[in-house]
């Protein structure tokens, strides 16, 4: 089967309180786009789970979320208890006779598009039919709920707000189509980093939720663009911060109607109600090196 892992975008980012368990309570508004990796899964008979992608830097065992995804998958069906599981257990398991997942990324990985979580989440989707288990969306998110936090939000998509860890999801009204132009810098972001950093960090500013929220409602692209804020651009370090500041005032000067931060970053990008304006950004922000994309929201 093959299936579609699409990125995702922070139109708001906000962090609340640090909880007992070292995770954050968040508040974002999150938004799919056409920018998707193409995942194809495949049993076969060797009793292995097999991952590969085309990028040779990216791991090909547990520690790829696809394959942690595929391992909670088959835990649940057999095991009230979770997170133990590793290959060894996935091999000795008598409804597992191997599989094969096969991952073209296009999403650039380490960039605050959720390309790992999505991936992860396409598997577990795709088991869901595979497997005939018929399971409902919030119960396929359940299970992506242990595989990390953005997953449950990549299980169902569109636009929604996610709070708790980020698996407390809420549909919203769904963004007016647009054009978004993306641009990843050269440097990647350590997303465990960047929360620890964010406890002793003075935030100057938060995203006005309710209001972006409202604009959804009122079916406004405009007030939605103006609102995008991500509260983790105050904690990158200086000169990072700079370099997304840039990317973001290019953005504006080239037409964008908003532009902010995604997740933990680096990945800055701008929301377009023009294609010919988008497509002007996209050429010159060739020119601030970095990889560009130009795409749709869903
Ligand atoms: O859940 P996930 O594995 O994606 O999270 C990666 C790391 O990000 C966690 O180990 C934690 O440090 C941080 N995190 C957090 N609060 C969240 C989500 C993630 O502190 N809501």
């Amino acid at each position: 089967m093959e299936v579609r892992a699409h990125a995702k975008l922070n139109l708001t980012l906000d962090v609340l309180d640090r909880r007992p368990d070292g995770y954050h309570d968040m508040r974002m508004i999150m938004q799919s786009v056409e920018l998707a990796d193409i995942l194809d899964l495949e049993y076969n008979e060797t009793g292995e789970l097999r991952v590969c992608t085309n990028l040779h830097f990216l791991p090909n065992n547990e520690k790829n979320l696809a394959a942690q995804a595929a391992l909670r998958w088959y835990e649940g069906e057999t095991s009230q208890e979770v997170g133990r599981w590793d290959m060894e257990d996935l091999k000795r398991s008598s409804n597992f006779n191997g599989l094969d997942i096969r991952i073209e990324k296009h999403i650039p990985v380490c960039a605050g598009l959720g390309g790992g979580s999505s991936d992860a989440a396409a598997v577990l989707r795709a088991l869901n039919e595979m497997e005939d288990a018929c399971l409902a969306p919030e119960s396929v998110a359940g299970i992506g709920a242990l595989v990390g936090s953005d997953v449950p939000y990549c299980v169902i998509g569109g636009t929604a707000l996610a709070e708790g860890r980020g698996e407390i999801l809420t549909p919203l009204p769904p963004l007016p189509k647009c054009w978004a132009v993306l641009c990843k810098p050269e440097f990647s972001i350590s997303t465990p980093a960047l929360f620890a950093k964010i406890d002793s960090v003075r935030l100057r500013c938060r995203p006005d939720t309710q209001g972006a929220i409202a604009a959804l409602e009122a079916g406004d692209l405009q007030g939605v663009a103006r609102r995008m804020y991500n509260v983790f651009e105050d904690a990158l370090p200086e000169r990072q911060r700079a370099r997304v500041n840039d990317i973001k005032n290019a953005l504006i000067q080239c037409g964008a109607l908003g532009a902010s931060m995604s997740g933990t970053g680096p990945t800055a990008f701008g929301l377009f109600d023009d294609e010919s304006a988008a497509r002007e950004a996209q050429e010159h922000l060739q020119d601030f090196g970095g990889e560009i994309f130009l795409t749709r929201t869903l």
